[in-house]
């Protein structure tokens, strides 16, 4: 009795294990429609997978995406897709950075999937084709992003179909146009948007004022639009604005408003427009604010000091405006990015950035600043770019700036630098980009520089450099591109003494350098824009190879202020292919 109790007990939880198993097994095949996992698959195969291509973080989501037995698949459990809990339809479809590759049209099984809600299709490559028409199909999407994802044309009518959007990013698609229907047409449709995002779309008109009532707009990118005409002022004051790029834009003009406490602006990024007026000192107002860029604005007047209650900013350029005092910048610590050009700071090198130990990127060319550079400017260990150039700074350029191991990037041009160019020897250095040109720098060039084995750019043009150099000291580095000498009095040795591959330079800046003939290393550069070998003593004719160097790239050759008498062979039709080439014999 027992036993066939238990057995019977055991056999009907089993029988219930078995059928639940069951279902869940088939409800979780079932839950996608056959249609719609059809329609993605096909969707899937109607692409290219290019890899490598420039942006594969999406790229594994598609392994997922399969057939069981060869005809069904629950596509509610693929990646990148994402299904109704009741009704089971894909409502989400993500498929940005999948490699995707292959123009889109009419017919493709996308637009079948109308009950999208969320479209991502940012980071692939359709190949230039147009956003096809049938995108008015998917009427209840809420989100579309095909950024960064080469369309082309004209942004088609029945996007306005789409009334339910509240996020809209085309951004970074530079040949695409909305011109037709334009901005206007789209801000008088989606009145619900919080993130509006063009940046790099042809848009080419003015911003319609209407868009400063949108009181959900969050998110505003509108950078390299071709956007004229004025900037409808009260969109700053947008209750839930945090973000706005209207950068890269010229023919835009602005000014500030008075800003009011309780505005949640994080970014506010005018660059490159024409934004005027006095630069309000209610700035000091907006608490959130992470990211001001205003750099090449034509702000006038003084630099209000309520910057300094910005205590939240990371990212601070300005140009143009002018300041009297930088006291207040001591209390902004979490500064990364400090741009300062053009604002009529002068005296010492401003102690107040001391505090600025976060400081990764510093620009402050283009002022009125005296005396040497600080020794504590060391302290600031986080240091990769620094722009000191066209200012007055003088004194020696300190040793640890060049050979340290972080600075990438080392501007100090146009300045009144003296004494000789430090020498030292540090493998691990990290500098790109070497700029010390007119200066007043003597003595010789040092051979440690061979040291600074990721150099790009070295510049040291238009300073007091003597002695006899060898360029052996620059062919060793493999990455230098870049390489101005002129106008100081060296006496340069251009035979490469080993048969070392020689960097290919894109700009050789070697006037008066003493030089006696044509430097052989020439033969065998294929990439240069700009020669100068201009007042040297070069003698005799003009040997026929030099005619041929760099033939699909030289725009600039200047050979004058030599001693040429003619030419060796005919000079002949110049064979250099760009239509800006200029050369002076
Ligand atoms: C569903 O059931 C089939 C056969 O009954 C089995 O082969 C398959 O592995 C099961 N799938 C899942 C996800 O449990
Ligand atoms: C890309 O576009 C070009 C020009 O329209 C076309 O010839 C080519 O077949 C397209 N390639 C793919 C993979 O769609
Ligand atoms: C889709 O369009 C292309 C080009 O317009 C065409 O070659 C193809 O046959 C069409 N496919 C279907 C299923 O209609
Ligand atoms: C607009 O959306 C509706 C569904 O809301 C659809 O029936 C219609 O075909 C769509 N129109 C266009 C032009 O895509
Ligand atoms: C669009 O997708 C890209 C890639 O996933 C993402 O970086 C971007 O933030 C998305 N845009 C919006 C508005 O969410
Ligand atoms: C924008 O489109 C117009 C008209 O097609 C064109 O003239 C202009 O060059 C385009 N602008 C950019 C930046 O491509
Ligand atoms: C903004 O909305 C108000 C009220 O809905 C309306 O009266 C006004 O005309 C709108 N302004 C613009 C520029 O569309
Ligand atoms: C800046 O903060 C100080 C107090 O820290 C306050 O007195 C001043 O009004 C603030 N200025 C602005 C413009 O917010
Ligand atoms: C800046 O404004 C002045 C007049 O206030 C104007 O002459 C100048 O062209 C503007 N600069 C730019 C770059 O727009
Ligand atoms: C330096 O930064 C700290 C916060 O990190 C701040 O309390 C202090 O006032 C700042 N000093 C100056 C001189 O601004
Ligand atoms: C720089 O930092 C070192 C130690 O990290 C410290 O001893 C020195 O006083 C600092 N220099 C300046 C000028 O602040
Ligand atoms: C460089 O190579 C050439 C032939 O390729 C050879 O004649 C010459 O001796 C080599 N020079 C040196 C310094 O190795």
């Amino acid at each position: 009795m027992e036993l066939s109790f238990y057995g019977l007990l055991l056999s009907i939880l089993f029988f219930h294990l078995s059928a639940f198993t069951h279902s869940f097994n088939s409800s979780l095949q079932l839950r996608c429609h056959h249609d719609e996992s059809l329609a993605l698959l096909q969707f899937k195969q109607s692409f290219i997978m290019s890899n490598p291509c420039d942006y594969s973080f999406g790229l594994s989501k598609l392994e997922s995406w399969k057939l069981i037995h060869g005809e069904r698949g629950d596509c509610c459990s693929w990646d990148g897709v994402e299904c109704d809990y009741q009704t089971n339809h894909v409502v989400s479809l993500d498929l940005s950075g999948c490699c995707l590759f292959s123009s889109i049209n009419s017919n493709s099984t996308l637009f079948r999937l109308v009950h999208l809600q969320n479209l991502n299709l940012a980071y692939n490559d359709f190949n230039y084709s147009q956003i096809p028409s049938q995108i008015g199909l998917l009427s209840s999407l809420t989100r579309l992003n095909l950024s960064r994802s080469d369309f082309s044309g004209q942004i088609p009518p029945q996007v306005l179909n789409l009334s339910s959007l509240i996020s809209l990013d085309l951004s970074y698609n530079y040949q695409v146009k909305l011109h037709k229907p334009s901005l206007r047409d789209l801000v008088q449709k989606f009145t619900n948007l919080k993130v509006l995002h063009l940046s790099e779309v042809n848009i080419s008109s003015t911003i319609p004022d209407s868009l400063a009532n949108f009181s959900s707009l969050e998110s505003l990118r509108l950078s390299y639009c071709g956007l004229r005409g004025e900037f409808p002022i009260d969109i700053f004051q947008l209750p839930n604005l945090k973000i706005l790029d209207i950068s890269d834009n010229p023919d835009l003009k602005g000014h500030l408003p008075s800003f009011e406490l309780g505005s949640l602006l994080k970014s506010l990024i005018l660059f490159g427009t024409n934004f005027a007026g006095e630069f309000p000192s209610s700035i000091g107002n907006l608490a959130y604010l992470e990211y001001l860029d205003f750099y090449s604005c034509n702000f006038t007047g003084l630099l209000p000091s309520s910057l300094g209650n910005l205590t939240k900013l990371t990212r601070l350029k300005l140009t143009v405006s002018t300041t009297s005092s930088l006291s207040w910048i001591g209390k902004l610590s979490n500064l990364k990015t400090l741009s300062l050009v053009h604002v009529g700071l002068n005296g010492d090198f401003p102690s107040s950035l001391k505090n600025l130990t976060q400081l990764s990127f510093l620009d402050l060319s283009y002022n009125q600043l005296v005396g040497p550079i600080p020794s504590w400017l060391m302290n600031l260990t986080k240091l990769v770019v620094l722009f000191l150039d066209h200012n007055h700074f003088s004194g020696q350029i300190p040793s640890s700036l060049i050979y340290g191991a972080r600075i990438q990037v080392l501007s100090l041009s146009s300045n009144q630098f003296s004494g000789q160019i430090p020498s030292q020897t540090n493998n691990c250095s990290e500098l790109i980009e070497l700029e010390l040109s007119s200066n007043k720098l003597r003595g010789s060039i040092p051979s440690t520089l061979s040291s600074l084995k990721n150099l790009q750019i070295l510049n040291f043009q238009s300073n007091n450099l003597s002695g006899v150099v060898d360029a052996n000291v620059f062919f060793q580095l493999k990455n230098l591109d870049r390489l101005m000498l002129s106008y100081n009095n060296l006496w340069l040795l251009t035979e490469s003494s080993t048969n070392a591959t020689i960097p290919n330079f894109i700009y050789l800046g070697l006037a008066s350098c003493n030089l006696s003939e044509f430097p052989h290393f020439l033969h065998n550069q294929y990439e240069l824009k700009f020669l100068d070998l201009s007042s040297n003593n070069i003698q005799g004719p003009i040997p026929s190879w030099l005619w041929s160097i760099s033939i699909n790239s030289l725009q600039s050759m200047n050979l004058s202020h030599n001693f040429l008498t003619g030419f060796e062979e005919g000079p002949g039709p110049l064979q250099w292919a760009s239509n800006h080439f200029r050369h002076w014999v």
